[in-house]
């Protein structure tokens, strides 16, 4: 096969993603026994990692203005610097990243009503995802999950925020069709879900081969 694919999982805080990154990864290396780099956003870098630890635990405030460029910082560095980066990777192998652009859409209202916004972090520019998964979930169901975790919470993890989220991601869906965007019924056996998301795929490399 000739082309690495950068895939994307998106969804609602509780929708399971995590856990679908890594079986896809899995059935990646073993059923067709091709390379994959696994990455996330917020990104394990200092961007990300300060985002998570003062902003998402809600330790130190922030307006949502600020919270959407330093995602956007942290996104044009996974991006571009260093060994690391997506593109590097990318080069390599496929990609399997946990949360990207239309994360910034979904949860920061700010990049969601500014057009020009949008047009500056969201733009073509960027490298747009060869497919992306969205994880649908109902939202009683995500909550029930999300009260089984341990560790800390974070401060989306509230209902009326996974409701907007929710709302939101449904206009991103139609919104967005460069994203080549995938509903995904999440609320089903992991392992079922897991085989749906891996047929999709391959019926996606069978479609560019
Ligand atoms: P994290 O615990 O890293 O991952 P997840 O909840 O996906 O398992 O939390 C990431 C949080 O950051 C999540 O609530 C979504 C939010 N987020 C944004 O608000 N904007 C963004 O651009 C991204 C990538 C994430």
């Amino acid at each position: 096969m000739s082309k690495n694919l950068f895939i994307v999982f998106e969804g609602i805080d509780g929708s399971g993603k995590t856990m679908q990154t890594e079986k896809l990864y899995f059935n990646i290396k073993r059923q067709l026994n091709q390379e994959v780099h696994y990455t996330k956003e917020p990104t394990v870098g200092p961007i990300g990692v300060f985002i998570k630890e003062h902003f998402l635990s809600g330790k130190t405030e922030i307006s949502e203005e600020a919270l959407m460029y330093l995602f956007t910082a942290d996104r044009i560095e996974h991006l571009y610097t260093g060994d690391g980066s997506l593109t590097k990777m990318l080069e390599e192998s496929h990609v399997i990243c946990d949360r990207y652009m239309l994360s910034s859409l979904a949860y920061n209202s700010f990049a969601y009503q500014s057009e020009a916004v949008k047009q500056m972090a969201f733009g073509q520019t960027h490298r747009i995802p060869d497919i992306t998964f969205f994880m649908d979930i109902p939202i009683d169901v995500a909550i029930e999950r999300i009260k089984q975790r341990k560790g800390p919470r974070e401060i989306f993890d509230n209902v009326d925020k996974l409701h907007e989220v929710y709302d939101r991601y449904q206009n991103i869906i139609h919104g967005y069709p460069n994203h080549n965007i995938k509903v995904i019924d999440a609320n089903r056996d992991p392992n079922i879900v897991a085989e749906d998301i891996f047929v999709t795929l391959c019926k996606h490399i069978d479609g560019i081969a």
